[in-house]
């Protein structure tokens, strides 16, 4: 081996060796800082957890499992009840007229309405009229399940 070549290996070792010195000070600091745990402060009191827990939560959940929706108007048994169905999503504006939605029951709103036929009546339910959003704003429900609504509400109006 030359001079040189003996140079070269030895700042090549030097090099390496303060790499390596490097490397393990960047190691003892990670480990320091993602060892700073700061939840050793927080209570871990089980009753203050689930009360703090109980005041974060959110007010309304959004429930995006279609078999949860399914089952909010399909009741045990499977089959589709367009009462309760109307009562948890159409009669909060049609049992009171809110928006000017004609009321279920009142025969003067409707008439008009069951006059132009089913196929109206079906169409603007499932894709809106007006103040009504399609479905009522309800996208989980199929369109037969909209047109079972509205026959039933329209039963109850004529
Ligand atoms: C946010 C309030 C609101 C909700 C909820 C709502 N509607 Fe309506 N609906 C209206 C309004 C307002 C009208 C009148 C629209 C118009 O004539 O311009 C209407 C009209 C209708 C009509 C008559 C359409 C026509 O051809 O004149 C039907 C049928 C109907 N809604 C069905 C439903 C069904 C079924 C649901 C539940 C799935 C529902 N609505 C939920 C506000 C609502």
């Amino acid at each position: 081996m030359s001079t040189k070549d003996s140079d070269f290996y030895r700042t090549l070792t030097l090099v390496l060796a303060a790499l390596g010195v490097f490397f393990v000070i960047i190691i003892i600091a990670a480990v320091m800082i993602t060892s700073n745990d700061d939840t050793a402060s927080a209570p871990t009191d089980p009753r203050i957890e689930a009360k703090t827990n109980a005041l974060i939560a959110q007010v309304g959940e959004v429930n995006t499992d279609p078999a949860a929706a399914a089952a909010s108007v399909t009741p045990a048994g499977g089959a589709f009840d367009d009462e309760s169905a109307y009562n948890g999503k159409c009669a909060s504006c049609h049992g009171s007229g809110v928006l000017g939605a004609p009321k279920v029951g009142d025969k003067a709103a409707w008439k008009d309405r069951i006059a132009a036929g089913n196929s109206s009546l079906y169409n603007n339910a499932i894709n809106g009229k007006g103040s009504m959003p399609a479905k009522g704003g309800h996208a989980s429900l199929s369109d037969d399940d909209v047109k079972a609504i509205v026959d039933y509400m329209v039963n109850k109006s004529k």
